[in-house]
Order: C-alpha cells, then structure tokens, then sequence
C-alpha cells in the first residue's frame, strides 16, 4: 500500500487528480492537506469522502510543525503538491500571499520530505518522489510561433507566475543539493468541472448564464492551450510513478485558442441549448490584465516519448462536458459565488 500526500487537494486539479486515482488504483492512500481558502471546498471531493483509503487533514502547507508531523504519523511515500494560489488576477492586488504559500509553502513541504525520506547523505528510501505541479507560465509569453520546451528559460511575468518559478528552483535545488528525488511538471491551461468561477472558463459560463457583461481582456486575442482537467491528473499519475528523478515534465493539449474563440464557443453552446438571447451581445471588450502574457504554447514531446502519456479528451468533447457539469450544479456555482466572490468580482471587474 502505497500513501500519497496531496496537498491542495479540495481544489479543481487536486480533487479531479484523488477522484482520478482512487478510479484507476485499489491499493493507495491519499491523505489530502488542504487549508480550504476560497477555492478550497470539501463539496468536490464527496463522491469519496467516506473511502477508507482517505484521510483530509485541515491545515496550512507553510505550518512545518503540522507538515513535519503529518509524515511521522502516516508513512507518506510520495508528495503531490498542488496546494498553491492559483490566480493570477489575484496575484496582481496581493502577491504578498502568492509568495508565502507557493514559495515558502513548497519550501515547508521538501524540508518535512527531505527528513523523513533521507536514509543517509545523498540517500532516500527507496520509491519516494515529491511532485511540484507547476504551470507554463514560468515560461513567460511566446510570440505567434514556437513552442515552451523543457529547456526554456524561465520568464514569468505576474505574481503568481513568478511565485510558482521560485518554488520551481526551490524543489530543483533541492534535487541538485540534497539529491532529494523530485519531478516538475508544467502544464498548460486547464479546463473542467469544479474549476472557481474566477477563471476563463467558468466565470464566462456563469456570467452568461445570469446574462451578465463577459468581460474579455483587450483584444481578446491573446491564446490559452486548453487541456481537461483529467488528463492533465492523468499525466500526473504517470510522472509520479516512471517519471525519471530530477525531471522535468511539460503537459499540454495541442489545443491552442484565443480567448475570444473560447467565449464564443460558450455563448454558442448556450445559446443553442439554453437561451437563444445568450449571444455575442454581452461580449464587453474591457481593460487590459497588467503585463498580460500574449500566448503560451506547449511542446509535450518529452513525456509522450518516455512516459507514452497523450490527451485523451478532444476540446469539442471537453467543452461540452463542462458546460453540462455547470448546467447541472448550478447550486454549487451559487454556493461558490456567494460571500467572498462578490468582493472580489467588485473589486477586479467594477472599474472595467
Ligand atoms: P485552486 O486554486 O483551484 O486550488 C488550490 C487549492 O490549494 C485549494 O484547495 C486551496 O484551499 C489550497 N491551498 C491554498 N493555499 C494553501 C495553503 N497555504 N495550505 C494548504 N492548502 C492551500 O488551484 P488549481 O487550479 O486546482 O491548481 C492546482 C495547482 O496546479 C496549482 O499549484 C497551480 O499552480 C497548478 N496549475 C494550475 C493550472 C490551471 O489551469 N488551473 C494549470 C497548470 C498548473
Ligand atoms: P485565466 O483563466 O485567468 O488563466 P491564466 O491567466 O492563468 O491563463 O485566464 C485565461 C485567459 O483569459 C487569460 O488570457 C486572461 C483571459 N481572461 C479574460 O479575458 N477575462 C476574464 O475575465 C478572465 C478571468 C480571463
């Protein structure tokens, strides 16, 4: 029996990545470590709270104290760590937050892994890995050809993009120093159910569904490469168990759109299905996002050729399940954007 820690695990990739393995694996452990911010919520995971394979433990990745006694207590053997603020809006106003939970959060977690893992100088009990889920955007902007690859230099731009770079080099030097067996993996955009209204993607479906302005950045020609959540969870499965120590792994749907495509796509889905007056109508073109990334495009060769791993779900496919997940939990999406949400809306999109 293998235990996994998760951390972040009551958000959109990290719940999708536990219900994903108890799926595919009858013989692991999950023990979820979530501080359940505003994007943490426990209503994603109840398809399988009650497995006695998991155990979801409150608390704050940056408390070393908790970290340090949560791998004494239950035997981790390997660390997939999601928990992170995740939104780059966010780290515009407040990346004093972004710093002390992607950073020296991450740093909390490879110290805890570091001392119960280490058998002696350079050595590790056998089977252990800690995986940082990073992004593309530490990568920085592509103009209209190329493609990230592994060995493209770090760029970020926002807050959050370079919060997420730091603790990259943080778990990368933690893998040169110390040895400690590690994988990176940087994935594109992400797409799916349970995702926080605050990103493209839901807060689009939301806004027209209450036919509300859909406030497109700019020109709205800025490109995403759109993948489904369970494929990129997918991904990850494969990189925690072959992917090779030290590694770094990129992820990414072959599936590049600009952004005013992808909330024409919604609107017309909508539209047809819905409400025939949900069309282009609400599109409003608003201010700019500040230092916004033009386009980010992924070359995934590198896992596909050692680890066999390619996307399954087809964005037609994807998009559609998504905007039926949405149409069908309309209660969770009031639930969510009750309370905080408001502010937060007010305060991002009342000037604009
Ligand atoms: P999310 O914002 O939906 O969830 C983040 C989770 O982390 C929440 O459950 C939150 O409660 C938890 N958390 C936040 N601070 C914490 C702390 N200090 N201690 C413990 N838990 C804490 O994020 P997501 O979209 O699911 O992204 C998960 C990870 O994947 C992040 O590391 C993100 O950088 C990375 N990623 C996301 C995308 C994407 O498109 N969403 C793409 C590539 C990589
Ligand atoms: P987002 O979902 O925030 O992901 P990221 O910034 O991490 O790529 O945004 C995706 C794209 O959509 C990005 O180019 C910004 C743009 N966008 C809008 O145009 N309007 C919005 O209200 C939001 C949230 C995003």
């Amino acid at each position: 029996m293998v235990t996994i820690l998760v951390t972040g695990g009551a958000g959109f990739i990290g719940s999708a990545f536990i219900k994903y393995m108890f799926k595919n694996h009858g013989d692991i452990q999950i023990v979820n470590l979530d501080l359940l911010t505003y994007a943490g919520n426990l209503e994603n995971l109840k398809s399988i709270e009650k497995d006695e394979r998991y155990r979801f433990v409150h608390g704050d990745i940056c408390d070393r104290e908790l970290v340090s006694g949560l791998f004494k207590s239950s035997a981790i053997d390997s660390v997939v760590h999601f928990a992170a603020e995740s939104h780059v809006d966010r780290s515009i106003r407040t990346p004093d937050v972004f710093v002390k939970t992607n950073v020296l959060g991450t740093l909390s977690l490879l110290d805890a892994a570091k001392a119960a893992w280490q058998t002696g100088e350079d050595a590790y009990k056998p089977g252990v890995k800690f995986v940082q889920v990073s992004t593309d955007e530490v990568y920085g902007s592509l103009g209209a050809e190329g493609f990230f690859t592994e060995n493209t230099p770090l760029d970020p731009h926002s807050p959050y993009s370079a919060s997420k770079a730091a603790a990259d080099l943080m778990v990368k030097a933690y893998a040169d120093t110390y040895k400690l067996p590690v994988n990176i993996t940087r994935c594109s955009n992400n797409y799916g159910p349970y995702q926080f209204p605050e990103k493209l993607i839901p807060l689009m479906i939301n806004n027209a569904l209450a036919h509300k302005p859909l406030p497109v950045y700019g020109d709205g020609l800025q490109i995403r490469d759109w993948l489904f959540v369970d494929d990129h969870c997918k991904a990850i499965e494969m990189v925690l168990r072959n992917g090779r120590p030290g590694e770094v792994y990129n992820i990414g749907g072959h599936n590049e759109r600009t952004n005013i495509t992808i909330v024409k796509t919604i609107l017309e889905y909508l539209g047809r299905n819905v409400d025939a007056s949900i069309d282009e109508t609400l599109i409003r073109n608003v201010q700019d996002r500040k230092g916004h990334d033009r386009r980010y495009g992924i070359d995934s060769a590198k896992i596909t050729a050692e680890l066999g791993w390619t996307p399954e779900t087809g964005f037609e496919t994807g998009i559609v399940k998504t905007i039926d997940w949405y149409l069908s939990n309309k209660d969770w999406m009031e639930r969510v954007t009750s309370g905080e949400y408001q502010h937060y809306y007010e305060a991002v999109y009342g000037g604009k």
